[in-house]
């Protein structure tokens, strides 16, 4: 499998958050089975602003708001330049360090990315989250491949665009395309006012979410069609939310908020259920052309629930205990039949 150029062994990859900004972090990331780690982004501007980050989680850990802020939460250049340097000392895995400056200026963004690239990294991500308002940016189209073009001509690691929400998938992959960019990552969280509710403080939150996850299968299908190797992500919290990214054609998955919920052993999970679920859909796939095959009934082991004679749509299983004459050897029903009573 290639990702950003180089071999690796899954899907599965550490998103920027919380859980890839420190060494120890990275390291965990690493030991549990991510094949790169994107890093916490990092800024050349950031002023910490003195305050904390905060989180909420719903009850049932299906949403996770964050309330931060870009002084808040970024890490600072030095920081990264660290971490990346001992990451690669300490990891064998793709470390992938993310820059967000909040300028247009391509002299700022060349000069970070360069002093990540010197201190080791395999490529970069770049994150445009803190742009505001980037649609009513004026000539925001020029702008962006300037500043794409600019990167990518002093670096000779690849670079790696994060898209969000914010941006259209079709709008976004015309600019991308013209800048000459092959690589892309997604999606960030919303961004979102939550009204009336005591516990927050700031005027807008980060929203994440498996809700989110039409949203990142819609970007992904339209990145990976507009010919982008795509490293996708959002709302992901299993293997086969991941596995059916790849389908659509991403070459890697990216994980924050259920690495953040439910523990770094959820790489190596999800990886290898991932992997299952890929086996089992072209099994699916490449059982339609094997021919010969027929489903039979071994009635010693069937309770006769029925399931199927319901649940299969093809007339043969209906009466597959008589008749496997037309079988084609889709082998649906015995994934149906939970007794083992139908082999292929
Ligand atoms: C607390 C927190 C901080 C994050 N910080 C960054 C960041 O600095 N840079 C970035 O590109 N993405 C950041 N993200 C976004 C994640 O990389 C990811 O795109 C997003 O959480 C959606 O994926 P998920 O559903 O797997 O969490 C952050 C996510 C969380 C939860
Ligand atoms: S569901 Fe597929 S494998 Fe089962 S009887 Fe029908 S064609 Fe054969
Ligand atoms: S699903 Fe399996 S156990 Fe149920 S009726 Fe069909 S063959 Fe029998």
């Amino acid at each position: 499998m290639k990702f950003l150029g180089y071999e690796v062994n899954g899907y599965v990859v550490a998103a920027s958050c919380p859980a890839t900004e420190c060494i120890e972090n990275v390291v965990k990331c690493a030991e549990n089975g991510a094949q790169a780690v994107i890093l916490k982004s990092a800024s050349s501007s950031r002023t910490n602003d003195g305050k904390k980050r905060r989180c909420y989680i719903d009850y049932e850990k299906k949403q996770f708001w964050s309330e931060s802020g870009f002084d808040r939460e970024m890490l600072l250049i030095d920081e990264a330049v660290e971490l990346t340097k001992s990451a690669k000392l300490r990891t064998g895995i793709l470390i992938i360090p993310s820059v967000c400056e909040l300028t247009y200026d391509t002299k700022q963004w060349v000069e970070t990315c360069k002093r990540l690239e010197n201190a080791g990294a395999d490529a970069l991500q770049l994150d445009f989250f803190y742009f505001n308002d980037m649609l009513c940016e004026d000539g925001l189209k020029e702008k962006m491949i300037t500043l794409l073009k600019a990167v990518m001509n002093e670096l000779s690691i690849p670079i790696m665009p994060k898209v969000n929400h914010n941006l259209p998938a079709s709008y976004i992959a015309k600019i991308f395309r013209e800048a000459g960019v092959k690589y892309v990552s997604l999606l960030d969280s919303v961004r979102s006012v939550l009204p009336n509710n005591p516990i927050f403080e700031g005027k807008s939150l980060s929203v994440f979410g498996e809700w989110m996850f039409p949203l990142t299968k819609q970007y992904t299908k339209i990145l990976v069609d507009s010919g982008f190797e795509v490293c996708a992500g959002g709302g992901v919290t299993n293997g086969s939310m991941a596995a059916e990214l790849v389908e659509l054609g991403a070459s890697t998955v990216q994980i924050a908020m259920e690495i953040l919920l439910n523990g770094y052993a959820r790489f190596s999970e999800i990886e290898k259920e991932c992997k299952q679920c890929m086996q089992k859909m072209d099994r699916h796939r490449n059982s339609h052309f094997i021919e010969n095959r027929k489903a039979s009934v071994n009635l010693s082991k069937c309770t006769g629930c029925g399931r199927c004679k319901v649940q299969c749509f093809c007339n043969v299983a209906k009466d597959l205990v008589n008749d496997n004459t037309q079988c084609e050897g889709c082998g649906l029903c015995a994934d149906i039949c939970k007794s083992g009573a139908i082999t292929i």
